[in-house]
Protein backbone atom coordinates (compact mmCIF):
# COMPACT_ATOMS: atom_id res chain seq x y z
CA UNK A 1 0.00 0.00 0.00
CA UNK A 2 1.39 3.20 -1.06
CA UNK A 3 2.32 5.33 1.87
CA UNK A 4 0.59 8.89 2.74
CA UNK A 5 3.16 10.20 4.93
CA UNK A 6 4.47 13.76 3.49
CA UNK A 7 1.62 14.35 1.00
CA UNK A 8 1.44 17.19 2.86
CA UNK A 9 4.20 19.80 2.10
CA UNK A 10 5.53 20.04 5.45
CA UNK A 11 8.77 21.75 6.27
CA UNK A 12 10.88 20.53 8.51
CA UNK A 13 10.47 18.75 11.32
CA UNK A 14 13.35 17.79 14.14
CA UNK A 15 17.40 17.58 13.98
CA UNK A 16 19.30 15.19 14.73
CA UNK A 17 20.45 15.87 18.49
CA UNK A 18 17.85 17.16 20.38
CA UNK A 19 18.31 18.11 24.08
CA UNK A 20 16.13 16.16 26.35
CA UNK A 21 14.23 18.55 28.46
CA UNK A 22 17.16 20.91 27.55
CA UNK A 23 21.21 20.71 28.54
CA UNK A 24 19.77 18.85 31.58
CA UNK A 25 22.65 16.55 32.72
CA UNK A 26 24.38 20.24 33.02
CA UNK A 27 21.06 22.05 34.66
CA UNK A 28 18.05 21.52 35.46
CA UNK A 29 15.89 19.93 33.34
CA UNK A 30 12.79 21.83 31.50
CA UNK A 31 13.89 25.10 32.22
CA UNK A 32 15.34 28.07 30.41
CA UNK A 33 18.58 27.48 31.59
CA UNK A 34 18.67 24.23 30.41
CA UNK A 35 17.67 25.53 26.88
CA UNK A 36 20.41 28.58 27.27
CA UNK A 37 22.98 25.81 27.70
CA UNK A 38 21.87 23.27 25.15
CA UNK A 39 22.16 26.21 23.02
CA UNK A 40 25.43 26.88 24.10
CA UNK A 41 26.31 23.18 23.64
CA UNK A 42 25.36 23.66 19.99
CA UNK A 43 22.82 21.47 19.82
CA UNK A 44 19.92 23.25 17.57
CA UNK A 45 16.98 21.21 18.91
CA UNK A 46 15.68 20.99 21.90
CA UNK A 47 13.01 18.74 23.80
CA UNK A 48 10.97 19.49 26.64
CA UNK A 49 7.53 18.33 28.35
CA UNK A 50 4.33 20.48 28.35
CA UNK A 51 2.01 20.02 31.46
CA UNK A 52 -1.06 22.28 32.21
CA UNK A 53 -1.77 23.84 35.85
CA UNK A 54 -5.14 23.37 36.84
CA UNK A 55 -6.07 26.77 35.89
CA UNK A 56 -5.10 25.54 32.10
CA UNK A 57 -1.47 27.45 31.74
CA UNK A 58 0.57 25.73 29.56
CA UNK A 59 4.33 25.31 31.35
CA UNK A 60 7.29 23.07 30.69
CA UNK A 61 7.01 19.75 33.26
CA UNK A 62 7.56 16.65 33.42
CA UNK A 63 5.62 15.43 36.33
CA UNK A 64 2.08 15.51 37.14
CA UNK A 65 3.60 16.87 40.87
CA UNK A 66 6.17 19.39 42.03
CA UNK A 67 8.20 17.35 44.72
CA UNK A 68 11.07 15.48 41.95
CA UNK A 69 12.26 19.01 40.67
CA UNK A 70 11.19 21.78 42.73
CA UNK A 71 10.92 23.03 46.25
CA UNK A 72 7.56 22.51 46.26
CA UNK A 73 5.05 19.60 46.83
CA UNK A 74 1.30 18.90 45.19
CA UNK A 75 0.16 18.17 41.67
CA UNK A 76 0.09 21.02 38.66
CA UNK A 77 -3.48 20.15 38.75
CA UNK A 78 -4.02 22.36 42.39
CA UNK A 79 -1.56 25.23 41.08
CA UNK A 80 -2.27 28.23 38.93
CA UNK A 81 0.20 30.84 37.11
CA UNK A 82 -0.23 32.69 40.51
CA UNK A 83 1.84 30.64 41.88
CA UNK A 84 4.82 30.21 39.97
CA UNK A 85 6.50 33.14 41.29
CA UNK A 86 7.28 31.25 44.14
CA UNK A 87 8.30 28.19 42.82
CA UNK A 88 12.02 27.00 42.09
CA UNK A 89 13.01 24.35 40.01
CA UNK A 90 16.79 25.26 40.08
CA UNK A 91 17.62 24.44 43.54
CA UNK A 92 17.35 20.95 43.65
CA UNK A 93 19.65 20.51 40.77
CA UNK A 94 22.35 23.17 42.46
CA UNK A 95 22.30 26.70 44.02
CA UNK A 96 24.01 28.38 41.21
CA UNK A 97 20.43 27.82 39.40
CA UNK A 98 17.91 28.98 42.90
CA UNK A 99 15.40 30.85 41.58
CA UNK A 100 15.14 29.41 38.46
CA UNK A 101 11.64 29.29 37.06
CA UNK A 102 9.30 26.29 35.94
CA UNK A 103 8.81 28.63 32.57
CA UNK A 104 5.68 29.36 30.72
CA UNK A 105 5.22 27.64 27.35
CA UNK A 106 5.17 31.18 25.85
CA UNK A 107 7.86 32.37 27.73
CA UNK A 108 9.71 29.00 26.42
CA UNK A 109 8.57 29.96 22.84
CA UNK A 110 9.84 33.02 23.26
CA UNK A 111 13.59 31.75 24.05
CA UNK A 112 13.76 29.00 21.16
CA UNK A 113 12.83 32.21 18.96
CA UNK A 114 15.46 34.70 19.88
CA UNK A 115 17.81 31.59 20.34
CA UNK A 116 17.19 30.86 16.80
CA UNK A 117 16.55 26.55 18.22
CA UNK A 118 13.95 24.59 17.28
CA UNK A 119 11.79 21.72 18.99
CA UNK A 120 10.14 18.58 19.67
CA UNK A 121 7.25 20.03 22.20
CA UNK A 122 5.97 16.91 24.11
CA UNK A 123 2.59 17.00 25.39
CA UNK A 124 2.40 15.46 29.06
CA UNK A 125 -1.38 14.77 29.30
CA UNK A 126 -1.08 13.60 33.43
CA UNK A 127 -5.33 13.25 33.70
CA UNK A 128 -8.04 14.04 31.79
CA UNK A 129 -7.16 16.84 30.16
CA UNK A 130 -5.85 15.57 26.87
CA UNK A 131 -8.41 18.28 24.68
CA UNK A 132 -7.38 21.39 26.84
CA UNK A 133 -3.60 20.99 26.63
CA UNK A 134 -4.17 20.54 23.11
CA UNK A 135 -5.78 23.59 22.72
CA UNK A 136 -3.57 25.20 25.03
CA UNK A 137 -0.27 24.30 22.88
CA UNK A 138 -2.21 24.79 19.50
CA UNK A 139 -3.43 28.18 20.36
CA UNK A 140 0.45 28.95 21.85
CA UNK A 141 1.52 27.90 18.50
CA UNK A 142 -0.98 29.75 16.29
CA UNK A 143 0.58 33.26 18.20
CA UNK A 144 3.63 31.93 15.58
CA UNK A 145 3.81 31.82 12.47
CA UNK A 146 7.87 30.49 12.53
CA UNK A 147 6.49 27.09 15.06
CA UNK A 148 5.07 25.00 12.19
CA UNK A 149 8.46 24.96 10.36
CA UNK A 150 10.24 24.65 13.80
CA UNK A 151 8.11 22.61 15.73
CA UNK A 152 7.64 19.13 16.02
CA UNK A 153 4.66 18.06 18.53
CA UNK A 154 4.83 14.64 20.33
CA UNK A 155 2.79 12.64 22.75
CA UNK A 156 2.52 9.48 23.98
CA UNK A 157 -1.24 10.42 24.98
CA UNK A 158 -2.31 9.66 21.07
CA UNK A 159 -5.67 11.72 21.65
CA UNK A 160 -3.99 14.67 22.58
CA UNK A 161 -2.20 14.17 19.19
CA UNK A 162 -5.67 13.89 17.60
CA UNK A 163 -7.10 17.24 18.86
CA UNK A 164 -3.95 18.87 18.01
CA UNK A 165 -4.08 17.51 14.51
CA UNK A 166 -7.61 18.77 14.51
CA UNK A 167 -6.84 22.56 15.00
CA UNK A 168 -3.46 22.58 13.45
CA UNK A 169 -3.54 20.15 10.18
CA UNK A 170 0.17 21.28 8.89
CA UNK A 171 1.61 20.97 12.15
CA UNK A 172 4.31 17.95 12.22
CA UNK A 173 3.37 15.86 14.94
CA UNK A 174 5.39 12.84 16.15
CA UNK A 175 4.20 9.57 17.96
CA UNK A 176 5.74 8.52 20.79
CA UNK A 177 5.69 5.08 21.90
CA UNK A 178 8.23 2.88 23.77
CA UNK A 179 8.28 0.24 21.55
CA UNK A 180 6.75 -0.24 18.27
CA UNK A 181 3.02 -1.52 18.38
CA UNK A 182 1.04 -3.81 16.35
CA UNK A 183 -0.71 -1.77 13.95
CA UNK A 184 1.53 1.13 14.14
CA UNK A 185 1.54 2.13 10.38
CA UNK A 186 -2.42 2.53 11.33
CA UNK A 187 -1.83 5.42 13.83
CA UNK A 188 1.05 7.14 12.21
CA UNK A 189 -1.21 7.62 8.97
CA UNK A 190 -4.67 9.00 11.34
CA UNK A 191 -2.95 11.43 12.68
CA UNK A 192 -0.34 11.98 9.50
CA UNK A 193 2.42 11.84 11.77
CA UNK A 194 5.69 12.26 10.11
CA UNK A 195 7.69 10.53 12.92
CA UNK A 196 8.05 8.00 15.57
CA UNK A 197 9.91 8.62 18.48
CA UNK A 198 10.65 5.54 20.15
CA UNK A 199 12.90 3.80 23.38
CA UNK A 200 16.22 3.14 22.01
CA UNK A 201 16.10 -0.08 23.61
CA UNK A 202 13.50 -1.62 22.32
CA UNK A 203 13.74 -0.77 18.94
CA UNK A 204 15.32 -3.36 16.23
CA UNK A 205 16.79 -2.94 12.95
CA UNK A 206 14.32 -4.69 11.33
CA UNK A 207 11.14 -2.15 12.38
CA UNK A 208 13.86 0.85 11.61
CA UNK A 209 14.05 -0.45 8.54
CA UNK A 210 10.22 -0.61 8.04
CA UNK A 211 9.77 3.07 9.72
CA UNK A 212 12.08 4.66 6.86
CA UNK A 213 10.68 2.61 4.34
CA UNK A 214 7.52 4.24 4.57
CA UNK A 215 9.33 7.73 4.81
CA UNK A 216 8.86 8.00 8.35
CA UNK A 217 11.28 9.65 10.87
CA UNK A 218 12.45 7.71 13.59
CA UNK A 219 14.11 9.26 16.90
CA UNK A 220 15.19 7.38 20.09
CA UNK A 221 15.08 9.00 23.32
CA UNK A 222 17.04 8.71 25.45
CA UNK A 223 20.23 7.67 24.30
CA UNK A 224 23.44 9.21 26.60
CA UNK A 225 25.87 6.44 25.09
CA UNK A 226 26.94 6.93 21.12
CA UNK A 227 28.04 3.74 20.77
CA UNK A 228 24.99 1.52 21.74
CA UNK A 229 23.01 3.39 18.78
CA UNK A 230 25.86 3.06 16.22
CA UNK A 231 24.17 0.75 14.61
CA UNK A 232 21.02 2.31 14.53
CA UNK A 233 22.16 5.48 12.65
CA UNK A 234 23.84 3.36 10.21
CA UNK A 235 20.37 1.62 10.00
CA UNK A 236 18.62 5.03 8.43
CA UNK A 237 17.82 6.64 12.08
CA UNK A 238 16.76 10.09 11.68
CA UNK A 239 17.66 11.82 15.11
CA UNK A 240 18.93 11.28 18.80
CA UNK A 241 17.29 12.63 21.75
CA UNK A 242 19.51 13.17 24.58
CA UNK A 243 20.45 14.66 28.01
CA UNK A 244 24.38 15.68 26.75
CA UNK A 245 24.72 16.66 23.09
CA UNK A 246 28.16 16.79 23.65
CA UNK A 247 28.08 12.60 23.80
CA UNK A 248 27.45 13.06 19.68
CA UNK A 249 28.24 16.52 18.46
CA UNK A 250 31.90 16.11 19.63
CA UNK A 251 32.39 13.02 18.13
CA UNK A 252 33.87 13.17 14.51
CA UNK A 253 31.00 10.60 13.29
CA UNK A 254 28.70 11.56 14.70
CA UNK A 255 29.13 15.18 14.21
CA UNK A 256 29.07 13.91 10.31
CA UNK A 257 26.02 12.48 10.40
CA UNK A 258 24.35 15.58 12.26
CA UNK A 259 25.44 17.80 9.42
CA UNK A 260 23.30 15.28 7.34
CA UNK A 261 19.89 16.37 5.70
CA UNK A 262 17.28 14.42 6.68
O1 LIG B 1 10.20 12.79 24.03
C1 LIG B 1 11.08 11.79 24.37
C2 LIG B 1 11.15 11.56 25.85
O2 LIG B 1 11.22 12.79 26.50
C3 LIG B 1 9.98 10.78 26.34
O3 LIG B 1 10.07 10.40 27.68
O4 LIG B 1 9.55 10.63 30.04
O5 LIG B 1 11.58 11.73 29.15
O6 LIG B 1 9.32 12.63 28.61
P1 LIG B 1 10.13 11.39 28.92
MG1 LIG C 1 9.82 14.23 27.23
Amino acid sequence: MESTIGRAPRTATAGRVVAHRGASRVAPENTLAAFRAAAGQGAEWIEFDVSLLGDGTPVIHHDAGFERCTNRTGRLAHASAGDLAGIDAGVRFGDAYRGEPVPTLAATLDLIEALGLSANLEMKAHGDEEEALAGAVAEALARRPWAEARVLVSSFAHATLRHLRARRPRQPVAVLWERLPAGWLETVRALDAASVHLDWRRLRPGALAELRGHGIEVRVYTINDPGRVAGLRDGGLTGVITDHPPLFLERADWAAWAAEPR
